[in-house]
């Protein structure tokens, strides 16, 4: 029977999930390498960096802790000395209090959290408003749950913070979620708390979960104003839930682990919910987490500092190019608007620079409908690579005004 084709259909909620638009890319990609060409992937946000030493040597030692046995199963709610430790970076990054008993979860990475808690929250046809260009994975999520999206747009004019008075009343009124994201993927876009505060007032009036997804928040360039947490707002614990992840802070995107603070009730349902699908974070991965919290910052500062320095570089070459792309005030992604001649047709953009000089972008319809038009550059390979990117897009001889 082998080569046959599988007898049992999955699931609608499966079959109709919309083809990936990164899968294209990637396959792109991957034919390019087969072929033996040089292939340049600013395509993927994956920190290149790797977690620090002290954080590696914390998962050793639980390894070998024969105190308590990390390779058993753990327990749902996770370490209760992970969650003091987020309970105490949350109090002195934010200013904000959790009890780690009932108002902190750790998570297999903020993007399992995410899906999970939509899960929670949203029965099918409910209305979940998913601002645009966004992280992929939200539309994803949403559409496992048969929920209803709504989309406004992020634009340009408004450093992509949402206009909130555009989204009609009754829009408003049917809404059950709403997710903000800043530092935002992938326009690099930042808020500031009077935003936060709007935001939380608009979803008290209208009875919405607000998801703050922070998982960039220690990614922010300005000395002058880092990146806030939604629950710096007065009120805000009554309707919002907060995501924060390792992955980009600390260079850990592989080891999966992020959390998620609120009120004990959707701490709660989201933790109830999760108990029947997980067993939490890996045991010596807490313990690493714990260290990530607890012991030197460096590594954050170390990534600013990266970053900044990568955008500026690569936004001086596109410039010089006579490509005129913005400079994001945070995260490790610049977003552009497509060169005239493509219109707004970012696949074919990025296929056609990827087809004369290797290097391959993110389309920005890939982020929603309104990335349309646009593209993503991740900053993930060092100054060396900057400089070969720039000259392979040069003697591409593509028109990049
Ligand atoms: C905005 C945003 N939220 C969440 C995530 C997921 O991060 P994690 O690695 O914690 O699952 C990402 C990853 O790229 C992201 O860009």
């Amino acid at each position: 029977m082998s080569g046959s084709e599988f007898l049992i259909p999955c699931a609608d909620r499966v079959a109709n999930l919309p083809a990936y638009v990164f899968a294209t890319v990637f396959r792109m990609k991957e034919e390019a390498l087969a072929a033996g060409r040089e292939v340049i992937d600013l395509g993927v946000g994956n920190p290149d960096g790797r977690a620090p030493d002290n954080i590696i040597a914390a998962l050793n030692r639980t390894l070998h802790d024969d105190s308590w046995n990390c390779h058993s199963y753990g327990t749902f709610k996770g370490l209760l000395q992970l969650r003091e430790a987020i309970a105490a970076w949350y109090q002195g990054r934010f200013n904000v209090s959790w009890d780690p008993e009932s108002e902190i979860l750790p998570l297999i990475g903020s993007k399992e959290g995410l899906a999970n808690l939509m899960r929670a929250y949203l029965n099918a046809g409910d209305t979940v408003i998913i601002p645009s260009p966004c992280y992929p994975a939200y539309f994803g999520a949403a559409r496992l749950c048969e929920a209803e999206i709504f989309e406004p747009a992020l634009t340009e004019d408004r450093d992509f913070v949402l206009d909130l008075d555009t989204i009609a009343d009754d829009v408003a009124d049917r809404a059950r979620m709403l997710i903000l994201n800043y530092p935002h993927n992938p326009t690099g876009g930042v808020c500031d708390l009077a935003f936060l505060e709007k935001a939380v007032a608009w979803c008290r009036d209208h009875r919405i979960l607000l998801v703050s997804d922070i998982a960039y928040s220690e990614l922010g360039f300005s000395s002058d104003a880092p990146p806030a947490s939604v629950f710096q707002v007065p009120g805000a614990r009554e309707v919002a839930v907060e995501f924060q992840s390792l992955s980009k802070s600390h260079n850990m995107a592989g080891w999966r682990v992020g959390f998620a603070v609120g009120g004990p009730e959707v701490i709660a349902n989201l933790g109830r919910l999760k108990s029947n699908v997980d067993f939490s974070v890996f045991g010596g991965i807490q313990m690493a987490a714990v260290e990530a919290l607890t012991g030197s910052q460096q590594i954050c500062a170390d990534n600013r500092t990266l970053y900044q320095h990568r955008r500026d570089l690569m936004v001086a070459g596109y410039r010089e190019l006579g490509w005129n792309v913005p400079s994001p005030p945070a995260t490790m992604y610049i977003w552009a608007r497509i060169p005239a001649a493509w219109g707004n047709d970012d696949f074919a953009f990025i296929t056609e620079v990827f087809e004369k000089s290797g290097v391959l972008l993110s389309p920005g319809s890939g982020f929603g409908v309104h990335g349309r038009g646009y593209v993503r550059t991740s900053l993930v390979i060092d100054d060396a690579r900057i400089g070969r990117v720039m000259d392979l897009l040069k003697d591409s001889n593509l028109d990049w005004d």
